[in-house]
Formats: C-alpha cells, sequence, structure tokens
C-alpha cells in the first residue's frame, strides 16, 4: 500500500473511532501497529487521546499550510474554557494557542477578572492555521468542530467562553453576527456560555473593550454561584 492510501486509510479509521466514541461511547485509544508512532496519545487520558487523533490530521486543506495543529491547552478539568477562532502565525509555529499578540490581550483580559491563563483550557474552532490568517471556510469548520465538541465534553468546564464570530455561530450553530450575540445569555450541553467579542477586534480598535469587559466581568460571580 503506498503512503497516501496508506493515510487516506488512517484517517477513515480514525474518524470512524470519533463517530462510534461519540455515537456508542467506545473508546477512543489508538490502536498498536494502526497509527504512526507520532499519533500515539502520551497518556491514556482522553483529552490526550483525542489528540493523538489530530496529530497528523489530513482530514482538510488547512493541514498543506500548517507547521502544527495546534489542539489545546490548559488543564484537563479546567473550569473555564475558551475557544478562540483558529491559529495564527505564532500559535501555528509553537504550537500553542493564544500565544500572539491576541493572545497576550487576552491574558490581560483573564487576569482582569481573577483568572490566571493557567487556570483555563484555551482552543480553537480550527485547529490549523488558515493561510495568510483568512476565515477558515464553512467546510474546515465543519470538519473540525466536531474535536472542539468532544474537547467540551471531556472537560466538561463550568463556563464556555466564545470569543469572536466563529466561535460563537460554531458553539450555537447560528449565522447572526456577534454584536447580535454578545450580551446574552446561553447554555451549550448544559455549560453556560459567555459570547463575546475576538481579543483581534480589540487591537483593531480598542472601543471594543468596553463591550468585551461588559460581557465578561460577570465571570467571577458566575463561577461563585455555580
Ligand atoms: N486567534 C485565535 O482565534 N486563536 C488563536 O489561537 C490565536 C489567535
Amino acid at each position: 500500500m503506498g503512503g497516501d492510501e496508506r493515510s487516506a486509510l488512517m484517517e477513515c479509521v480514525s474518524d470512524l473511532r470519533l463517530y462510534l466514541h461519540q455515537r456508542y461511547g467506545l473508546p477512543l485509544k489508538a490502536r498498536r501497529g494502526v497509527d504512526t508512532p507520532a499519533a500515539q496519545p502520551s497518556d491514556d487520558s482522553p483529552l490526550s487521546t483525542l489528540r493523538a487523533e489530530l496529530v497528523d490530521c489530513r482530514r482538510c486543506a488547512l493541514c498543506g499550510g500548517r507547521t502544527s495543529v495546534v489542539f489545546g491547552e490548559g488543564p484537563d478539568r479546567a473550569q473555564v474554557m475558551i475557544v478562540g477562532e483558529a491559529p495564527g502565525a505564532e500559535e501555528d509555529i509553537q504550537g500553542k494557542p493564544f500565544v500572539g499578540r491576541s493572545g497576550q490581550l487576552l491574558t490581560k483580559m483573564l487576569e482582569a477578572i481573577g483568572l490566571s491563563r493557567d487556570s483555563v483550557y484555551i482552543t480553537n474552532v480550527v485547529k490549523c492555521r488558515p493561510p495568510e490568517n483568512r476565515d477558515p471556510k464553512p467546510d474546515e469548520v465543519d470538519t473540525c468542530s466536531p474535536f472542539l465538541r468532544e474537547q467540551i465534553r471531556i472537560i466538561q468546564p463550568r463556563l464556555l467562553l466564545a470569543l469572536g464570530s466563529h466561535a460563537a455561530q460554531t458553539i450555537l450553530q447560528t449565522k447572526e453576527p456577534i454584536m447580535q450575540l454578545r450580551g446574552k445569555s446561553y447554555t451549550y450541553a448544559g455549560v453556560p456560555l459567555i459570547v463575546t467579542l475576538h481579543p483581534a477586534a480589540c487591537l483593531y480598535n480598542p472601543n471594543n473593550k468596553k463591550f468585551v469587559w461588559e460581557d465578561i466581568k460577570g465571570i467571577p460571580n458566575l463561577l461563585k454561584n455555580d
């Protein structure tokens, strides 16, 4: 079997595994001899096993231009889970979410509400960098978002924070603009969800910071009373 055939087969296997896991609760764990060595989970936790499913992902065209799959970062049992859009250049190089300018602002936003970056789980709708930082395409979001949903299911945060229109629209399955989505209460899979602007929107226009502050200032109380 050629390399292309083998990797196509491995993708089918891992798609099927994810489907069986989501539908019937079968274990996601990679099987020896089927996955590449790089696809082996580093431990047996569900999040590591899910990460291993993506380590060599070729499910959409974004794989062609990426340096790393940016799966997510933070404690497996974080109380707060933050969802952005897609990795940028710096994230692609480091393999970590929100480590560029938007990430620095996100860290400050979190500190303003008494949360350290290390205490939250951070990920994106799309795990690979779109070329030239363009918006992720609908097929890329559709391909990648089952992994986001699975991350949420595994982590079971007490609060979800969606940053920007792609995260909010993907989680809520809507096309409403972000300015209409923000400022309202939601739940996703039983988890309270707050929607706000992406930090990049605040870098682009600092006047947007007031909206973000309005949206996130109640988070400490939500976590206290939950
Ligand atoms: N913007 C995002 O949406 N995610 C990142 O990880 C970095 C920038």
